[in-house]
């Protein structure tokens, strides 16, 4: 199995970066880089830095690092939206490279510590010294500019920054989001003719996925007043737990540069407590994301709910009702996984086991959940998973997804995250 995702990878890298995957997604990717550049840790440490200094290349002066970085060398064609909708170049700001002007979750300081530490090098060390500033900057963009709700989390203002494009999570405030047929009629979607429409967003999705892009390019990218303008607003638990989980990844490089960790380990503070004021439920027990056109929390019980087990510092009142709503009918998280974990509640009436991010199996947020596990002592539930993400492999390859009940490989059949994220657990 070391051997296919060792190949997955090597098939993938483009020199400099590796694509999530050749067909669905030719270019680089900021949250995939951050993962592949673990799993290139154990095989190529070299290409751990390449994967990151070239993504962190493309960082706007802001110290936005965009979800996806344009390769010149692919045709423009080969993707929707591509560089020509986005027109970074047009923005002041932009580095010489096209890129999208929306973000994913910072991981980034949490791989970058996490691949160092697994394989540490003096070359990582060079390289962690080089890329600490640029990730400070990518943390200060997010608790500064982001902040729209004043409360010290990030809001994100497109469903692609959360990474779970398609959750139900967003259900609520993508209905607010006007959606017209019509705008989908000037653009032709690439994903659907290289992934089967079924296991994909819809076309209603897509047409207001365009439609927040519109708003938020038509604004120049900028993020003052967006309360005002913009019309998806939502602060999301995964993205902000990897943000606070990424303080105490800093603290941790910033030890090891010999750089002050203090301010780190207090923003990780503020940030876990932060997570916990706004976006706990008393009533389920578990995160949601809140929306901040409504001020409400969105009701579905997505998996993004039991992320926020990655903070450390999570207190253990929310440790223990998460980890119940995980091993609940819901999830199924046990010491031997009869089922792999899914992205959506499995009760819900609106399950979907082939789409996307509506219930199938993903290995990054496997792979984060069980981080999390470790972090708070639950060795045996973090064995569970580990298991079911080899099984997955074992049966069905490298894909990016897989159905929660089958195993069945779903989306693109060789992609990175899966065969980095599994090398990782295989060196365990
Ligand atoms: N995940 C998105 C896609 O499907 C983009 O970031 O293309």
């Amino acid at each position: 199995m070391w051997g296919v995702a060792r190949a997955t990878l090597d098939g993938n890298w483009a020199g400099g970066h590796t694509v999530p995957s050749r067909t669905l997604y030719p270019h680089q990717w900021s949250w995939d880089s951050a993962f592949i550049a673990i799993g290139w840790a154990h095989i190529r440490p070299d290409r751990t830095w390449s994967e990151l200094d070239s993504l962190f290349r493309a960082q706007w002066r802001d110290g936005r690092v965009p979800h996806i970085v344009f390769n010149p060398a692919v045709a423009g064609g080969a993707y929707f939206p591509g560089p020509g909708f986005w027109s970074s170049n047009t923005v002041e700001g932009t580095p010489p490279v096209a890129t999208s002007g929306l973000v994913q979750p910072p991981v980034h300081a949490l791989a970058a510590w996490h691949a160092y530490r697994r394989v540490p090098s003096e070359a990582g060390r060079v390289a962690l010294r080089r890329l600490y500033p640029r990730l400070v900057a990518q943390q200060r963009y997010l608790a500064t500019c982001r902040d729209v709700g004043g409360a010290g989390l990030a809001s994100i203002v497109h469903p692609w920054e959360s990474g779970l494009d398609n959750s139900p999570a967003w259900d609520g405030p993508m209905s607010a989001v006007p959606a017209e047929a019509a705008v989908m009629r000037a653009y032709r979607r690439r994903d659907t003719v290289h992934a089967d429409p079924a296991h994909r967003p819809t076309d209603l999705d897509y047409a207001r996925y365009v439609t927040m892009v519109t708003a938020y390019r038509a604004g120049g990218y900028r993020d003052d007043s967006l309360a005002d303008r913009h019309p998806f607003l939502v602060e999301c638990p995964l993205f902000n737990a990897a943000m606070g989980a990424s303080e105490v990844a800093l603290a941790g490089i910033a030890e090891a540069i010999g750089v002050d960790p203090g301010p780190h380990r207090e923003r990780a503070v503020a940030i876990t407590e932060a997570v916990v004021t706004r976006l706990y439920d008393l009533d389920t027990g578990t995160f949601h994301p809140r929306d901040l056109r409504t001020g409400r929390l969105t009701p579905a019980r997505t998996v993004l709910g039991l992320t926020p087990l990655i903070l450390p510092g999570l207190p253990a009142r929310q440790v223990e009702t998460v980890l119940a709503e995980a091993r609940s009918a819901r999830f199924g998280l046990a010491a031997r996984m009869d089922r792999p974990l899914p992205s959506h509640d499995r009760t819900a009436t609106d399950f979907e086991p082939l789409r996307y991010w509506r219930g199938p199996s993903w290995m990054n947020i496997t792979w984060l959940i069980r981080l999390g596990l470790l972090r708070h002592g639950h060795d045996r539930l973090a064995a569970g998973l580990r298991s079911s993400m080899i099984d997955l492999v074992a049966a069905a390859g490298c894909h990016e997804y897989f159905h929660p009940d089958t195993g069945v490989g779903l989306g693109s059949p060789a992609f990175s995250w899966t065969a980095a994220l599994l090398l990782d657990v295989l060196a365990d």
